[in-house]
């Protein structure tokens, strides 16, 4: 082979790496881009971003804000959402459209007892107590009150402060204790939404609380689509991807995975 050749090849190989590399950039930007846009408003989205945005950018904001228009938020839920969009860790809040979803299937199945493991800002812990009945009970579970706290005002504001247990403690012992005081099989429907590593206890253990026809539902279930790069094996990737499997195969319960938010697996417990 001479130079010329030589030079040629390497310059395309050249040219390939780049482009491969800005493609796996880009996929990765676009996907937590579209996160973050699942969770901010238009106006929020321009604050928190900039001006100087792609077209890419643009328009997913766009689909962001016609998805908004048509979803049937609550007004509370709406200003919970817009409060938590100017908190520093903003990211974590379930995507409003896959809570909207959740709420119909706590709905839709008739709950009285739901289980929120990782609650947050409370997002989604609003959600489901708005779509109870008045005597239906949430059993929310997390670590940290001073992200609880803000949920509070609005479940207070919402009239449904009352529907939610909430326990601030690790999530397992919530769950053990749940399940020493023989409420397996009474709970409806478990939102799986805390720490990565212990998704699989928090699996089993919500499969033992939910009663025959309850769901369980798993969010984070693509990891802004780092659950597809065999590059990253870092401790939460690696065990989203082995719940993933588990769920998937386990033949206690029917299960179904949703490209909504961030990843939704859902399994009906046979
Ligand atoms: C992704 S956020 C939850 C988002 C929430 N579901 C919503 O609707 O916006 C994860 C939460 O899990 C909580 N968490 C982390 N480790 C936990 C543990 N071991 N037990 C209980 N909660 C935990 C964090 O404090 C955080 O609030």
């Amino acid at each position: 082979m001479d130079w010329l050749n030589l030079k040629d090849l390497m310059s395309n190989r050249l040219v390939l790496a780049v482009a491969a590399a800005g493609s796996a950039l880009s996929v990765g930007y676009y996907l937590g881009c579209r996160q973050a846009c699942t969770r901010l408003s238009g106006s929020r989205l321009k604050a928190v971003f900039g001006k100087n945005t792609t077209v890419q950018e643009e328009r997913e904001r766009t689909v962001m804000d016609y998805v908004m228009k048509h979803t049937n938020e609550h007004p509370v839920l709406g200003e919970l959402r817009e409060e938590t969009s100017r908190h520093s860790r903003f990211v974590m809040m379930c995507a409003p459209e896959q809570s909207r979803l959740l709420a119909q299937l706590v709905k839709l199945i008739g709950s009285k007892k739901c289980l929120e493991i990782g609650v947050f800002t409370g997002y989604n812990t609003l959600s489901i107590a708005l779509a109870m009945e008045d005597d239906g009970k949430v059993v929310a579970c997390d670590v940290n009150r001073e992200y609880t706290d803000i949920g509070s005002r609005f479940w207070e504001k919402a009239g449904v402060l009352h529907k939610i247990d909430l326990r601030i403690q690790p999530a397992l012992t919530t769950l053990d204790k749940l399940i020493a005081n023989g409420e397996s099989g009474t709970f409806d429907f478990a939102f799986i939404d805390a720490d990565k590593e212990n998704m699989t206890a928090y699996y089993e253990k919500s499969l033992q609380l939910v009663r025959q026809g309850g769901i369980i539902a798993l969010d984070n279930m693509l990891w802004s689509g780092n659950v597809v790069d065999e590059s990253k094996q870092d401790g939460d990737t690696v065990e989203i991807r082995k719940v993933a499997d588990y769920v998937g195969k386990d033949t206690r319960v029917d299960s179904s995975f949703l490209n909504v938010g961030d990843g939704l697996q859902l399994a009906v417990k046979l």
